[in-house]
């Protein structure tokens, strides 16, 4: 499904180069539960946001269905961004202002459905999301009425609004107690084994990668 090749990132800082990742090969097969952990400052981040369109790399490609992403249009890498894969970050990155369901439905805005005309679906399956994520009395809450972990929860319902078939997850339990950390991992594991989400997990518990399909290990930029 998405095949990252050659990969290299550099940073250039005040006349420095910092090498950041040194020639990342990686394939992830469809439906297939991979996690990423390392210690912190390995390369981690950089590399699931490469392999989500978010951020160039210096060097080589990422292939997400044969389509060669950093050769897209921005236009139309950002479509397939929105439309073909979900995001999930340690810290939710919710909008404040806007209530939980506001929030879930901002990919769909975003997509371009207008308000009035087809966000009806939308809402519905946004509605279906929250609700089947336990946040049924939650709909019309702001992120800072919310617990870390019902505020992750708004964060997958979000990622999922659009029917992506890939889901990028970076630290999701990594502000969360034990308890609501095991939450988001049964939702994610679920979302996997129910409905062939190929579900992507950085992160340096390796509680969590006992209960991924493989474990990939990075240190200093490099696959180990
Ligand atoms: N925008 C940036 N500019 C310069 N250096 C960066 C930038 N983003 C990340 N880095 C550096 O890249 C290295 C890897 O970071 P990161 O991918 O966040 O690691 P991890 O997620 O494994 O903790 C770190 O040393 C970090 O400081
Ligand atoms: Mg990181």
């Amino acid at each position: 499904m998405l095949l990252a090749q050659g990969i290299h990132k550099v940073y250039k800082k005040g006349g420095r180069e910092l090498r950041i990742l040194h020639g990342i090969d990686l394939e992830i097969k469809k439906n297939e539960t991979l996690a990423i952990v390392g210690p912190s400052g390995a390369g981690k981040s950089t590399l699931l946001h490469i392999m989500g369109g978010l951020d160039k790399p210096s060097r080589g490609r990422v292939l997400l269905d044969n389509k060669d992403l950093y050769r897209l249009s921005d236009k139309k890498r950002a479509w397939v961004r929105n439309n073909k894969i979900g995001f999930v970050f340690q810290f939710y990155h919710l909008l404040p202002e806007f209530t939980a369901l506001e929030n879930t439905l901002m990919p769909a805005l975003v997509k371009g459905e207008g308000w009035r005309v087809k966000l009806g679906g939308a809402r519905k399956k946004a509605e279906d999301l929250l609700r089947k994520f336990g946040l049924g009395e939650r709909l019309r809450h702001r992120p800072g009425e919310l617990s870390g972990g019902e505020q992750q929860r708004v964060a997958i319902a979000r990622a999922l609004i659009n029917g992506p078939e890939l889901l990028l997850c970076d630290e999701p339990t990594g502000n969360l107690d034990s308890g609501m950390g095991e939450e988001i991992l049964n939702i994610l594991f679920d979302l996997n084994r129910n409905n062939n989400m190929t579900v992507i997990i950085v992160t340096h518990d390796r509680e969590i990668a006992k209960r991924s399909g493989r474990v990939i290990e990075m240190r200093d930029g490099m696959l180990v």
